[in-house]
This record gives C-alpha cells, sequence and structure tokens, in this order.
C-alpha cells in the first residue's frame, strides 16, 4: 500500500481508482497552503497535484519519498520538469483528452469577444433592449476571415479544424512547422509578426515557457488589426496585462477574450475588467463535466504507474527514463 497526497478533491469515479493505497486528500476548494504542501508531501510515495500547486525544489526536497508526481493537467509550467528529472521523478500529466473542449472554448470566446455578446447581455439585463436598432452592438465578423493561431501543438490543430466550418484562412506560428496541420486544416505558416499583422483574429494555444514570457506585449498588439479580436486559452503570462489594457482601452485592437491570466486569479479591480472590450473567464478551458473526469482519471492511471515503478504514460519529462 503506498501513500498518496491529492491536493484537491477529484471527480469520484477516478479516485476510486486509489481503493487499496493510503489516500489524503486536500478537500477545500481551495489550494493547498503551501506549509501544509510540503509537510503532507513528506509522508507521500506519490502526489497528484493540480496547476495552482508550485512543484519546484523545495517540494521535492520535502517530498523525500516521492516516486511520482502526477499532474491533472496538460500544461506543467507550475513544475520545474528538470529538477524532477535529475530526481528520477517522473512527472505525470494529461494531454489529448482535454484538446478538444479546450479548442470549443477558444472558439466560444472567439465568438463572444468579436461579436460582443458579454455586452449584448448586459444591455438586455440593463433593460436598456427598447426596440430594435439596425446600428446597435456592431461586431466584427469570424467567417470568411483569417485567423492566427501562435502555437500549434494539439489544441492548436484542433482550434485550426474548426475554422474550416466558418470558411477562414488560418495562418499559425509555431517554433517548427508542423505539414500534418497544414495537411489536415489547411493551415498556413508564417513568422509571428506577419500572421499579426494579417490575422483578423488572433489566438494564443502556445506553451508557456521563459521564452513565451510576455510574447504578446505592446509592440505585438500594435502589429494587430484595429478590428482585430485577441483570444488566450493557454496561460496568462504569454500576454503583457499592462500593455494589453493600453491597446484595448485606445482601441488600438478590438477586443479580447481571455480564459486565463496574469495575475491568476485575476483580482476584482483589475484594470482590464473595467473595460466592455475585455471578455474574462476563470480558467475554464478545460471545464466540462466530461473533460474533467477524463483529466481525472488520467492522472489517477499516470500516479499508478509512477507508484508500481512502470512507465507513466503520459509523461512531461520522458528524459528521465533516459538519463
Ligand atoms: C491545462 O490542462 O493545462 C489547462 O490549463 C487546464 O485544463
Amino acid at each position: 500500500m503506498a501513500r498518496v497526497l491529492v491536493t484537491r478533491k477529484i471527480n469520484p469515479l477516478a479516485a476510486e481508482k486509489l481503493a487499496g493505497h493510503d489516500v489524503w486528500t486536500w478537500s477545500e476548494n481551495r489550494t493547498m497552503p503551501r506549509a501544509l504542501l510540503l509537510d503532507r508531501v513528506g509522508k507521500a510515495d506519490g502526489a497528484l497535484v493540480m496547476l495552482t500547486d508550485r512543484i519546484d525544489d523545495e517540494f521535492l526536497g520535502f517530498g523525500a519519498d516521492l516516486r511520482v508526481v502526477s499532474q491533472m493537467a496538460v500544461g506543467v509550467d507550475n513544475v520545474d520538469l528538470a529538477a524532477c528529472t535529475r530526481r528520477g521523478i517522473p512527472v505525470g500529466h494529461t494531454p489529448d483528452v482535454l484538446t478538444e473542449t479546450t479548442a470549443d472554448m477558444a472558439w466560444a470566446l472567439l465568438g463572444a469577444a468579436a461579436r460582443r455578446i458579454p455586452e449584448g447581455r448586459d444591455y438586455v439585463l440593463g433593460g436598456h433592449w427598447g426596440e430594435w436598432d439596425p446600428d446597435l452592438l456592431l461586431g466584427n465578423d469570424l467567417w470568411g476571415t483569417t485567423l492566427g493561431i501562435v502555437g500549434m501543438g494539439r489544441i492548436g490543430a484542433a482550434v485550426a479544424r474548426r475554422a474550416r466550418g466558418f470558411s477562414m484562412k488560418v495562418l499559425y506560428n509555431s517554433r517548427t512547422p508542423k505539414p500534418d496541420v497544414e495537411e489536415e486544416a489547411g493551415a498556413v505558416y508564417a513568422g509571428l509578426d506577419d500572421l499579426l499583422v494579417q490575422a483578423d483574429h488572433v489566438v494564443i494555444t502556445a506553451a508557456y515557457t521563459s521564452l513565451t514570457h510576455h510574447l504578446i506585449n505592446s509592440a505585438a498588439l500594435d502589429r494587430m488589426k484595429p478590428t482585430a479580436t485577441l483570444v488566450n486559452i493557454a496561460r496568462g503570462p504569454l500576454v503583457d496585462p499592462q500593455a494589453l489594457y493600453q491597446a484595448l482601452r485606445s482601441e488600438r485592437i478590438w477586443a479580447a477574450a481571455l480564459d486565463v491570466t496574469e495575475p491568476e486569479p485575476i483580482p476584482a479591480d483589475h484594470p482590464l475588467l473595467t473595460l466592455p472590450n475585455c471578455l474574462v473567464i476563470p480558467h475554464l478551458g478545460s471545464a466540462s463535466h466530461g473533460t474533467r473526469l477524463a483529466m481525472a482519471t488520467r492522472a489517477v492511471e499516470n500516479l499508478l504507474a509512477g507508484l508500481d515503478k512502470r512507465r507513466v504514460p503520459w509523461c512531461a519529462n520522458p528524459d528521465v527514463y533516459h538519463p
């Protein structure tokens, strides 16, 4: 029987697969306080963690008996992968199962911001809807325009596939060209600057690393069209929030829709939240019932493999197996 730390309640259908182990779950509806996290990892052979937990050298130092870290997310920017690898600890994550759900959310955000759905809702709820007005809350089209996708991993490819239904041309930028996506979705590789200049709408799906910190800064926003909508479905710090605020406020770009922010959570008095052309939702990209169950199940499978010293099936640091 292994000792397992679970840092947030997970779907019971997934949690029940841990029966037979000595499981300690943080059951409050907030991130585990750091001191408790460090104390608890000191008593664990495996840890199932969330993207809000910082998995760094300090955490690993306390987890002297740790055999595996399993994160219930695909993004692992909160995990020091190199430190885990140095200590021989595989890190599980949950790719694939959330791809389509997250791509759906990118499109929901894009449509909402470009077509001013939140403003329309506020208008109705505010009792302003008197009669039909030909000039009321005009937005910008999606259909027939050019979509720019920044970052072309699994989620970027799923966003690109959906663009066909809107008869859109797709440009993408990523570290390396992706011939399979070019073939499947008709996407065309472009340098980031060209993409920003040409795209009518931009969706960010890139991974967050030190190299992509504030990738979308003031200079990048300056290149975008004044009618362009920016969607961030990846990680908040890919976008410089001050620069975005200025660009939206001065209407240098049309609108932004953010599933993720810097900082996260965004404070309720943050300037971005005062802007009618900025839609912010609380990191809900993968938040469907089915997908969160699939993520929890995959995280448990990764954890169990690591505890049994089997190869972690969805491993974010495969180098750990080839030192
Ligand atoms: C992830 O998995 O990285 C998302 O941000 C949460 O679904």
